[in-house]
């Protein structure tokens, strides 16, 4: 009969035999299962072991243990090989190459951008600013600061994102900004007095889609502050700006109007001519922006006093403004991601 010591040298020899053919990871599997498993000649030898008298353990204990770690290691630096050569054999046979699409054309600029760009050259060209606003902001900055309290109807007239309302103080609540006359609050807190400057931006309201209406739209906020500041000022720089534009003498009219951040408040139309898809030429009194003289309690809480300054300011639909530019009739049209629509600008 063969002893312990004999069984595991035989068992080692073997083992190590086997190993030495395996080639792929499933025969290396199989040799993991038929070596190193539970049904394996290595399992029944660890537990003949414990039978062993104190003595025998000695020797034959610290035998297997080397036989065991040896068969295992050498099983991982195989499995570790096997694995990095099939990893990299399947990345050359998956590699595309990405530049070998075909080539689908220039892209062009949005109308909205294209607009957005005109108007900030006309006001830059009459030496104002241009300033960047936040889009998530403060229910205090959207609203109070603006001279719109919170139990205010005013509020009601735009339909507002909540991002955070968990609040009775208006400094901790946050919305998506309904308008872009926040960036007036915050250009008048952080500069002061004098300012001219126009903010283009996207905001946010909760309305219904339609043809005219989206919830998410751009605006542009116009503000000049400074001594002897009157609507006549206000009334040559958007005629200015939309004859520029529209290339071509534009006029406006002033109507009364209600926004609580300024005083007197004004609606602000132009007369719009087109033709028709028809060919028909048109022309109508449209409604264009709202505007007035910034409101002394909003010079207040921006720290201005409104003894010395004055300022009007004014707010207009970008997106409007764009669609009438290129006589877009739908709203939706703009980012509906239709490429037809868009290769024609
Ligand atoms: C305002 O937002 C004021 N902040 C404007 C203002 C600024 C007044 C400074 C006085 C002084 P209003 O809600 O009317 O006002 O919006 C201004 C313009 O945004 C509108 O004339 C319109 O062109 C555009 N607009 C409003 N709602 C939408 C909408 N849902 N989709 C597209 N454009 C819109």
């Amino acid at each position: 009969m063969k002893t312990f010591q004999e069984r595991v040298s035989e068992f080692s020899l073997e083992a190590k035999a086997t190993l030495g053919k395996v080639k792929t990871l499933a025969s290396l599997e199989e040799f993991n299962a038929s070596f190193l498993g539970k049904k394996s000649e290595l399992n029944v030898l660890m537990k003949e072991l414990k039978e062993l008298s104190a003595e025998e353990k000695k020797v034959a204990g610290p035998a297997i243990q080397k036989v065991r770690t040896e068969l295992q290691t050498e099983y991982e630096t195989k499995k570790n090989s096997f694995e990095t050569k099939a990893l990299n054999e399947k990345l050359v046979s998956d590699w595309i190459d990405v530049t070998k699409q075909k080539f689908t054309g220039n892209g062009s600029q949005h109308p909205i951008s294209r607009v957005q760009r005109q108007v900030e050259d006309i006001f830059t060209s009459m030496g104002f600013e241009i300033a960047d606003g936040r889009e998530v902001e403060t229910e205090w900055h959207n609203f109070d600061a603006l001279n719109i309290p919170a139990a205010h109807p005013a509020r009601d007239m735009q339909d507002t994102f909540w991002i955070q309302k968990n609040s009775d103080n208006p400094h901790e609540n946050a919305v998506l900004r309904t308008q872009t006359s926040n960036v007036q609050i915050r250009t008048m807190m952080e500069h002061g007095a004098p300012v001219r400057l126009i903010a283009p931006g996207r905001v946010f309201r909760s309305e219904d889609v339609d043809t005219t209406h989206d919830a998410t739209f751009y605006q542009v906020e116009g503000l000049v502050v400074d001594k002897n500041i009157s609507l006549s000022h206000l009334k040559g720089t958007i005629q200015t700006m939309l004859s520029e534009l529209f290339e071509r003498e534009v006029k406006i009219r002033f109507r009364p109007g209600y926004f609580p951040f300024v005083e007197p408040g004004l609606e602000v139309d132009m007369w719009f001519e087109f033709t028709t898809k028809a060919g028909e030429k048109k022309a109508l009194w449209l409604e264009f922006m709202g505007a007035g003289m910034v409101h002394p309690n909003v010079l207040k809480n921006c720290g201005i006093d409104s003894k010395q300054y004055s300022g009007f300011a004014f707010g207009f639909g970008l997106t409007r403004l764009a669609m009438m530019r290129y006589g877009i009739d739908d709203i939706r049209l703009l980012f509906s991601q239709k490429k037809d629509f868009l290769r024609q600008f």
